[in-house]
């Protein structure tokens, strides 16, 4: 089984200090960096747009992970390929022609992932598996940073891993919404590949600390 990979969400960083907080997760070893995009729409809340990917991507050789909880994430998949970004999740209850959606992001030289609300079960991908890079699988709602981890998640990561691997293996498992170093074992014993953690890693001054803790390694 290989190191599962983390990828901090800037949602959680202090954005007077953006520029910092970019750099403090690159020296502590990050492994992507998590762009929350949010409409005020499709999610109640709003963030930022491809303005800030642009300039987060001048000071970091982090991939930038790009995450649309927008309603009209078509129109804004070309800004943020120009902004840099390396992979794009698209909500699959956001998106109308999601065969199409996906297909235009790998067009853009981007890798396409399809994101599923804790509510949306998963046999919506069926037909998408050989489009796809990865999965982002919520485990919050999604909207705000700092909510509690559903535990009727796991299940769904129960089912999904193994029909991932039976069907396409190089496609990856994402987790995003509450993890932390308690529920961060039980994720990797599933098979994710990849955990977003926003508060467990902004909120802990010691970043390295904090990625070890989730990867499940000692510190000294
Ligand atoms: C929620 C976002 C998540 C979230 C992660 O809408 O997609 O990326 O900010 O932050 P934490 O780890 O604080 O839940
Ligand atoms: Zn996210």
């Amino acid at each position: 089984m290989s190191r599962v990979r983390v990828a901090p969400s800037l949602l959680a960083c202090d954005l007077a200090r953006v520029a910092d907080e970019v750099r403090s997760v690159e020296a502590a070893g990050a492994d992507l960096l998590h762009f929350d995009v949010m409409d005020g729409h499709f999610v109640p809340n709003l963030t930022f747009g491809p303005g800030l990917c642009a300039a987060v991507r001048q000071i970091t050789k982090l991939p930038l992970d790009v995450h649309l909880m927008v309603s009209n994430a078509d129109e804004l998949l070309e800004p943020f390929a120009q902004a840099g970004a390396n992979r794009i999740a698209v909500h699959a209850e956001a998106v109308v022609h999601l065969n199409r959606t996906l297909d235009h992001v790998r067009a853009l030289g981007v890798t396409p992932g399809v994101a599923l609300n804790p509510g949306t079960p998963v046999g919506v991908l069926d037909e998408v598996w050989p489009l796809v890079g990865f999965i982002l699988v919520m485990s919050v709602n999604p909207g705000f940073g700092g909510q509690h981890f559903i535990p009727g998640v796991l299940d769904k990561l129960a089912r999904l891993g193994p029909e991932r691997d039976r069907r396409a293996p190089a496609v990856e498992l994402v987790v995003d919404g509450g993890v932390e170093a308690a529920n961060a074992a039980v994720l990797r014993r599933l098979g994710v590949d990849i955990l977003v953690a926003g508060t467990a890693v902004f909120g802990d001054s010691d970043r390295g600390r904090a990625l070890a803790a989730l990867r499940g390694e000692e510190t000294r």
